[in-house]
């Protein structure tokens, strides 16, 4: 029987790899997101399986900014532990809703939002950032 994935806050040892799959940022912002415990990681024995980066919209509201994982490792449960453990961290720091976005050309992203609970609160345009607009999820807790 395959192992579940465990999942812990990212350390120095995730640099490269995180580096190499999160390609939507700098690789000095991996960086601060590693040191500032903005990152989740889901590992399978020694590997990393996928990661969850996240923010504080206001300062206030947890943010998702970006679930990922492993193309080979998907379908198997990563993502909603990941998912769980962010959330449960958040509940238990007393937040009162979670946000996240996607764009909205993107239906598998957002169905898998809508199935952890994320109701569609608003669309932007972004343009100057992407063609795409962009829309916002919430998920009361
Ligand atoms: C979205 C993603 C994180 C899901 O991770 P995963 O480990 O494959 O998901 P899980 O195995 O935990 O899936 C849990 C459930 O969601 C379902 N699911 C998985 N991907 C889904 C999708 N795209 N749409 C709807 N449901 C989905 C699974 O079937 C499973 O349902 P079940 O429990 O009834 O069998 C992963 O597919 C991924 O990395 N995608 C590319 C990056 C991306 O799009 N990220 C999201 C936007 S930030």
């Amino acid at each position: 029987m395959e192992s579940a994935a465990r999942v812990e806050r990212a350390h120095s040892g995730d640099l490269a790899w995180l580096v190499s799959v999160d390609r939507h940022v700098s690789r000095d912002w991996v960086q601060s997101c590693v040191e500032s415990e903005a990152y989740l990681v889901a590992r399978r024995g020694d590997d990393a399986a996928g990661f969850l980066r996240h923010s504080m919209f206001w300062r206030s509201i947890p943010f998702m900014d970006l679930v990922f994982v492993d193309v080979r490792l998907r379908g198997k449960g990563v993502g909603s532990r990941l998912f769980s453990a962010w959330e449960d961290a958040a509940r238990a720091a007393g937040a009162a809703m979670l946000m996240t976005s996607s764009m909205a050309d993107e239906a598998e992203p957002q169905a898998w939002h809508r199935r952890n609970g994320f109701q569609p609160a608003g669309t932007l345009d972004l343009s100057p950032y992407q063609a795409t607009p962009e829309i916002f999820f919430v998920k009361p807790l």
